[in-house]
């Protein structure tokens, strides 16, 4: 073990460029990975440390072109949203803009980009205490020699502290050695949002028929994704469980108005029909060979499953849950508990969570309440962000 001291020694110390074999050790080490990632964030991120690595950065980023929002895009972490600006903004905005290179041996005395700086990351500086200094800003192209995005490495860590021409030749090739990669998880993305819009679309259906906003498949399909996180479910997996629980009640579109709409509390016959929306939407997704319908047709059967195994339709028990239904049973019951309801208000955050420590062990996993107790914060930011509030106000947030 490094002590904490020998650590901050060693976080002091200057870094140095590195060494040709170390390079060839680097590329091919992303290389394998980045040829093995089909997923675009993922590839973001894994471009970035490489980036990072190569020049010896602090911090790199890969930018992308949305040409259709007219933005530049980010992924820098797991489970954060991603970043995006209006597309002439900053440094970036400027590179792509002149397609060329922008080269800032130190931002605070820079006299050519003074008021881009000034804007960009020396406000941002004031902000987080961070002290920009060398800056680096790469743009790249596609097969087809359009510019799709650029590499913007910040503070060089080696005693030069500027980075070189060497370093420009670097991130360079690191852009073109990724262009292909990049270019088929682009289309491969779009492909997917547009399944996404699909399936929120679909999904949207199954709410609107009980009236509920187009949100809570937003939200219950975030919450899902945070806690399958939080439970150590791999991100590709919790992601498919994003797309996918959305759909949880699309056996809805089947029940009669009569049952869906009644204001006041459903008789055990009336309740019998509405339980049935879990098999019918079951039916409706069962025999899609896709893996995100195939993840909504568990979700759809088995949301209202509970651990105690007193839960609809097959009153399974524990374990034999699939770990998809445990989890959307809770996001699905709390977004429902914080929302008004034909039949019921919407109650506040204590009550819920009074709820959910009751039923810890009885309709819940156990395992899962934990985990949503833990990422409790990180939902009560999903839900400011998509309330019904910003619905009906028009205002609705970038998904
Ligand atoms: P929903 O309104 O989205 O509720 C989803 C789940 O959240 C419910 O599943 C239940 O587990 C939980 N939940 C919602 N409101 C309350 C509440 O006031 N108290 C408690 N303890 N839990 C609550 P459940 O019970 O299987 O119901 C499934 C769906 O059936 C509901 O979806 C709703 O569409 C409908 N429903 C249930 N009860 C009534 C009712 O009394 N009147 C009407 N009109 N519909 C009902
Ligand atoms: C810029 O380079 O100023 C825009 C990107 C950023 O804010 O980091
Ligand atoms: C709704 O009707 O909006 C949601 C019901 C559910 O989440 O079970
Ligand atoms: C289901 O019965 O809901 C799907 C089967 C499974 O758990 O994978
Ligand atoms: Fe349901
Ligand atoms: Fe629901």
């Amino acid at each position: 073990m490094v002590s904490l001291h020998e650590h901050l020694i060693d976080m002091d110390r200057k870094k140095r460029d590195l060494t040709p074999e170390e390079m060839l050790h680097v590329i091919f080490d992303y290389a394998a990975k980045i040829a093995n990632e089909r997923n675009l964030d993922r590839l973001l991120m894994l471009m970035a440390d490489m980036g990072k690595e190569m020049v010896v950065a602090d911090r790199c980023t890969v930018w992308l072109i949305d040409e259709q929002k007219k933005e530049i895009w980010t992924k820098v972490a797991h489970g954060v949203d991603e970043i995006r600006l209006p597309l002439g903004a900053g440094l970036v905005g400027l590179s792509l803009q002149l397609g060329k290179p922008i080269f800032i041996e130190d931002a605070y005395t820079n006299e050519e980009y003074r008021d881009v700086l000034a804007n960009g990351a020396l406000k941002t500086d004031k902000i987080t205490g961070y002290r920009t200094k060398a800056l680096m800003v790469v743009p790249f192209r596609n097969n087809d020699g359009e510019i799709i995005g650029a590499y913007q490495a910040v503070n060089k860590m080696t005693e030069s502290e500027a980075f070189t021409e060497k370093d420009l030749e670097y991130l360079t090739l690191a852009a073109s050695y990724s262009g292909k990669s990049l270019e088929s998880a682009m289309l491969a993305n779009e492909i997917e949002e547009t399944q996404k819009e699909i399936i929120f679309t679909m999904g949207e259906i199954g709410e609107s028929r009980s009236k509920e906003t187009g949100n809570h498949v937003k939200r219950v399909a975030e919450y899902s994704y945070l806690i399958a996180l939080q439970l150590g479910i791999p991100d590709e997996e919790a992601d498919i469980l994003r797309m996918a629980s959305p759909m949880h009640d699309i056996g809805k579109v089947a029940i009669p108005d009569a049952v869906l709409k009644k204001p006041g509390k459903l008789t055990e016959e009336e309740f019998e029909i509405m339980k049935s929306h879990t098999t019918i939407g079951y039916n409706l997704l069962k025999n899609s060979k896709r893996r995100i319908l195939k993840t909504a047709a568990i979700v759809a059967h088995q949301h209202h499953e509970k651990w105690n195994g007193k839960g609809y339709p097959q009153g399974l028990k524990g374990e034999d849950i699939h770990i998809y239904g445990r989890i959307t049973a809770i996001a699905d019951v709390f977004d429902a508990l914080g929302s008004d309801r034909v039949y019921k208000k919407a109650w506040d955050l204590e009550r819920i969570l009074n709820l959910f420590k009751e039923e810890r062990g009885q309709h819940f996993d156990p395992k899962v309440v934990d985990a949503f107790l833990e990422c409790l914060p990180r939902l009560l930011e999903v839900r400011d962000k998509y309330s019904d509030a910003n619905l009906e106000s028009g205002v609705v947030p970038e998904h």
